[in-house]
């Protein structure tokens, strides 16, 4: 067989540890792996490269991806579907393995629709797609989160501040949760939660109180409202820039403006998605790039690897996509439980 790979969406630490674990999977059984460039974009441009098994060498412990990714949409126009779907043949694609979130796996969907055969491998730094326990990316993005919370703490504590750290995570709050619970926030704000400041600044005051600081955790889907210089340029799959609104900036200004507590704000932004990946992260990457050579080479076309507790298993594609995985209230309950 020949194996087409591809990585789609924000790239996260584990995407190599992937691509490698593909090629090496199947070369193992005699199969030969190309990579597209960039994405969806690669596909629908035909802008292929082989992928021996020496070009995969050394690259386990490196972040971002050697194949390139775009946010491309193949299959918002049709005659981007067309072009997809003549460079498949033309580069003689036996199977697609398309390591992405849920806009890549639901454009994975959309091929397999067509017929096509095609994996899926679930990444992203949010956390947030449907069907599996974990995404890898996700645990290194949270430690680069909170060794920048500890750092904000050494500051805030020094000169007596309240600190918002805003992190990313679109509409799901699976980073700032992990980084407001593993750093130790005075509060933690999930888009999941409504917006409460009375709430905030409660914990603000009590955190000041006790001991002359607090740190913030916010989460850059909450909703503050629309805010002043936001352009609402979204990307082809429709979704906001959302780190233009600076919800940690604004809660800044609210925190100060109401107790007089000098406060300051930090936006990590994509030093998040940067960086090798992380112990949990390159295995997890590991595993799914080998279970969904194994989905292929059972002839399970459609089908997306992904973990459920110890286990890799297949689902169908159609289950992984469509749906975010949001934090569910038994993870609040324990958050709340260490809230000043
Ligand atoms: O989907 C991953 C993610 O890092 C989100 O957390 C964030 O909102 C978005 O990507 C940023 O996208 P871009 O890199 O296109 O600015």
């Amino acid at each position: 067989m020949r194996f087409g790979v591809l990585t789609g969406g924000g790239d996260c630490p584990g995407l190599n540890a992937a691509i490698r674990a593909v090629v090496r999977r199947a070369a193992r059984s005699g199969h030969e792996t190309v990579g597209f460039l960039d994405g969806w974009k690669g596909l629908r441009d035909d802008l292929v490269r082989p992928l021996p098994v020496e070009a995969v060498q050394g690259i386990l412990n490196r972040g971002g991806t050697i194949l390139g990714s775009s946010r491309t949409n193949p299959f918002a126009k049709e005659a981007d579907a067309a072009k997809v779907l003549a460079a498949l043949a033309k580069e003689r694609i036996d199977v697609l393995v398309a390591i992405g979130g849920d806009d890549t796996l639901s454009a994975a969907r959309e091929l397999a629709g067509r017929g096509r055969p095609v994996v899926g491998v679930p990444k992203t730094m949010d956390n947030d797609v449907a069907g599996t326990d974990w995404t890898f990316g996700f645990h290194s993005a949270v430690a680069v989160a909170v060794d920048a919370l500890e750092r904000l703490r050494d500051t805030a504590d020094s000169h007596h501040r309240a600190i918002v750290l805003e992190v990313m995570g679109r509409h799901a709050g699976w980073v700032a949760l992990l980084t407001g619970l593993a750093g130790g926030a005075d509060a933690t704000l999930l888009p999941e939660v409504p917006y409460d400041e009375e709430t905030l600044l409660r914990s603000v005051r009590a955190a000041v109180a006790a001991r002359g600081y607090a740190l913030v955790v916010a989460s850059e889907g909450i909703e503050l409202g629309p805010r002043k210089g936001a352009t609402g340029a979204r990307d082809e799959f429709g979704h906001e820039l959302l780190r233009e609104r600076e919800v940690g900036a604004e809660l800044a200004r609210r925190i100060q403006e109401a107790t007089g507590v000098e406060s300051r704000s930090a936006q990590i932004g994509h030093i998040q998605r940067g960086g090798p990946p992380e112990l949990f992260d390159r295995v997890l990457a590991t595993r799914l790039g080998a279970g969904a050579v194994d989905l292929a080479l059972a002839g399970r076309f459609g089908e997306v690897a992904v973990l459920r507790g110890e286990r890799i298993e297949g689902i169908p594609l159609a289950e992984a996509v469509g749906t975010t995985k949001t934090v569910p209230p038994e993870w609040v309950d324990l958050m709340r439980t260490f809230e000043a």
